[in-house]
């Protein structure tokens, strides 16, 4: 099966360890796949306008996230890298789709929901409701079938696949069923409160750019659960357990790839209780945090060398928006002509 991938990120803030865990580590494993048609990356910087923002310093964010997919691993030979904003067909085509989607479908959206909440009822515009129905948009307008994610976004692909199936009723036969392609790391919990996520705000996450004594700061200080044992219980022990997870998911990066024999076995969460059993949270969070460090090591210092050669940069988007581009006004064209437009 020829795999067609498609996923994004709001360039608010800085990307942290859930953004990579969630999402981008499994953009860099699909780019790879030999079951991969084409995979399209996007800085979604219409969808970060939902929520406040600074004019002054949005372009040059929109251009740090796309500098954190090069750096961290996301190849241009393999991947198209876009900004949303930069191809207009997407935000045609969710007018499109706004004309054929119930406001009651995104009313009832936890993530609308949410960010509503979050801005104290002030931001209950119409771009915030109609956000998931441009996430459709961006999806679908590349025939995309494959859409890596974290868990927080799974009920807007199923959003995605209602206006699919309702547009292809209307209109006749166009899109195919969306599938979203979910990770182990799928939902990486705040550093300080386990009932949330992690997110880009203060001591809750870890950045990708964070320099290491912050990182060290950051775990020394994330909250644990009571009792001192290092075991896995995402129940009981929700604090200690999206730590091990992290250490999980990270030690396969870092450790080197030989001896092949003993890696796979070594990393399982059962084998990190063992390696802890009888030690302290202490002991557990120090070595968590020279983890991340390492990981994070190859990753900043790509990301310098590329700050250096922002040409390099444009000249990616530039190249990726033109192919994307096609793809995109071919779909629109095939749209507005089964819709009399
Ligand atoms: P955004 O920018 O909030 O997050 C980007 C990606 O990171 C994942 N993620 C997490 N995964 C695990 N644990 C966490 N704590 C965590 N925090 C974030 C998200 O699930 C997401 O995959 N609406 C999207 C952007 C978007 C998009 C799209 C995605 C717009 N159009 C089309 C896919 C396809 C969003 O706001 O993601």
């Amino acid at each position: 099966m020829a795999d067609r991938i498609f996923s994004g990120i709001r360039p608010s803030g800085k990307l942290h360890l859930g953004n990579y865990l969630g999402a981008i580590k499994n953009w860099i494993e699909l780019q790879n796949s030999p079951d991969t048609e084409r995979a399209i990356f996007a800085v979604v910087d219409y969808h970060g306008i939902t929520t406040p923002f600074d004019p002054e310093t949005y372009r040059q964010q929109t251009l740090d996230t796309v500098l954190d997919f090069l750096a961290i691993g996301i190849d241009p030979k393999k991947s198209l890298l876009i900004r949303q904003s930069h191809i207009p067909e997407h935000t045609e085509l969710a007018w499109i789709f706004n004309t054929i989607t119930p406001v009651s479908w995104l009313e009832r959206l936890p993530t609308y929901k949410e960010k509503l909440e979050e801005s104290g009822k002030k931001y209950n515009h119409v771009g915030l409701l109609d956000y998931p129905v441009l996430m459709a948009a961006d999806i679908l307008i590349y025939k995309s079938n494959l859409v890596p994610i974290g868990d927080d976004q799974k009920a807007h692909i199923d959003i995605t696949n209602e206006i699919a199936k309702k547009f292809n009723h209307m209109f006749g036969e166009t899109f195919e069923p969306v599938k979203a392609y979910k990770a182990e790391g799928e939902r990486i919990k705040s550093l300080q409160d386990s009932a949330k996520k992690m997110s880009k705000s203060g001591d809750e996450g870890i950045a990708l750019i964070d320099f290491p004594d912050v990182i060290r700061e950051k775990i020394k200080k994330a909250v644990t659960d009571s009792g001192h044992e290092v075991i896995f219980d995402p129940d009981k022990k929700p604090a200690i357990s999206n730590l091990i997870t992290i250490y999980h998911l990270l030690i396969k990066e870092v450790q080197p790839r030989e001896p092949k024999e003993v890696e796979p076995l070594k990393f399982g969460i059962r084998e990190i209780e063992k390696k802890y059993s009888g030690k302290t949270y202490i002991e557990f969070k120090n070595d968590l945090a020279e983890i991340i460090v390492n990981f994070l090591k190859p990753f900043q210092e790509k990301r310098k060398e590329l700050e250096q050669d922002m040409t390099y940069v444009e000249d990616v988007l530039t190249e990726s928006e033109e192919k994307a581009k096609l793809i995109a006004s071919s779909t629109l064209t095939e749209i507005k002509q089964k819709m009399g437009l």
